[in-house]
């Protein structure tokens, strides 16, 4: 292949020609998207990180991350890591190897009009500082979480006037479509820090670490439910508003950890939720934690004659539409067909294929 030369390519030109992986064609796909009224489109960024967009050009980030986990096979001195919480949750002496497996499908840098950025919660897969650096710089996105997550970004130099700080029961409005936060129920935020030290007997605050939002917009509504783990709360989350997609951190947890919502959980919140369709996401980042979706599939088809919601599985990178897609069960990736056999095949003979 014509057009290398090997003087001049080192590992800097090597990250700049490959990453992110889709270059900027999903940047573009968003872009020229327009949103028929009575429908709305997401695409799925990797782990818990969705775009939203509207007919009325809304476009609306939640927990949109763009960093890697373990990079290295050495673990970190314990003395470092002793306070992360899956360190505090299981004893361990130090940080397992959570590997990053989904590609990068967006360019940040290459994000040209955002009007919302939102974290779901203050752990380091849902908030991002390059996310919040593009937006800062290139778009007039305001930046919408809880109060420590927006310590967070204030903290990282985020003008305070572009940043909304929200509790449960706040709405705000972005041209068609309103936020809703709600409690979340991420029980292994509480044991995240701060503060760090011994953690016996003291209860921290949810509210100010951690939210649920419920998006609504004319077609429809999206509840997102950051790391929540299973609540019968989610009961009264379903009964006290309309909802028809749900986003569940699905996973598979290795013995001695509670941290990803198992397969059984995912089909309880969304039942709770009295959702239409369940959208299991983040399952697709960690190597220590990815599960084979199969096994939600058939939980779901032995339960479905009495759980009245469809299943979603989905793809990094591909796009949801809703109401359209309400009845796929596994995504496909456009095959880009539509134009094939414009000319003539340039085949030896006519029947070569
Ligand atoms: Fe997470």
């Amino acid at each position: 292949m014509a057009g290398f030369d090997v003087s001049k390519i080192d590992r800097d030109t090597w990250l700049r020609s490959v990453f992110p992986e889709w270059g900027t064609y999903l940047n573009e796909k968003i872009d020229q998207t327009v949103v028929p009224e009575g429908k709305f489109s997401m695409w799925w960024l990797g782990c818990t990180g969705v775009w939203l967009k509207t007919p009325a050009d809304a476009n609306i980030t939640v927990d949109y991350w763009t960093q890697r986990g373990r990079d290295k096979l050495q673990r970190e001195p314990y003395e470092e890591v002793k306070d992360t919480q899956i360190v505090r949750m299981t004893g361990s002496t130090g940080r397992p190897a959570f590997l990053r497996c989904s590609p990068q499908v967006l360019d940040p840098f290459a994000i040209t009009k955002l009007d919302a950025v939102l974290s779901t919660h203050i752990h380091r897969d849902h908030i991002c500082p390059y996310v919040a650096a593009s937006a800062c710089k290139n778009t007039d996105a305001v930046f919408i979480g809880p109060s420590m997550a927006c310590d967070i970004w204030e903290s990282w130099g985020v003008p305070k006037s572009r940043i909304v700080r929200v509790k449960p029961g706040d709405e705000y409005r972005i041209k068609d479509t309103t936020i809703k936060a709600l409690e979340s129920f991420d029980r292994t935020i509480l044991i995240t820090p701060p503060p760090l030290g011994d953690l016996k007997g003291k209860l921290l605050d949810m509210d100010e670490r951690a939210v649920n939002y419920l998006i609504t917009t004319p077609a429809g509504s999206v509840y997102h439910s950051g790391d929540s783990h299973f609540s019968n709360s989610y009961f009264k989350h379903g009964r006290d508003h309309n909802i028809d997609i749900c986003f569940v951190s699905y996973g598979q947890n290795g013995p001695g950890i509670t941290d990803k919502v198992p397969a059984s959980d995912c089909l309880r919140i969304a039942q709770n939720l009295r959702a239409k369709q369940l959208v299991p996401i983040h399952w697709d980042l960690w190597s220590a934690q990815m599960p084979d979706p199969h096994e939600l599939v058939m939980l779901h088809e032995f339960n479905k004659h009495w759980m009245k919601f469809n299943l979603f599985i989905w793809k990094v990178g591909g796009q949801l539409t809703w109401p359209d897609d309400r009845d796929v069960l596994w995504y496909n990736y456009p095959k880009d067909d539509e134009d094939f056999y414009t000319n003539e095949p340039n085949w030896p003979f006519p029947t070569f294929l």
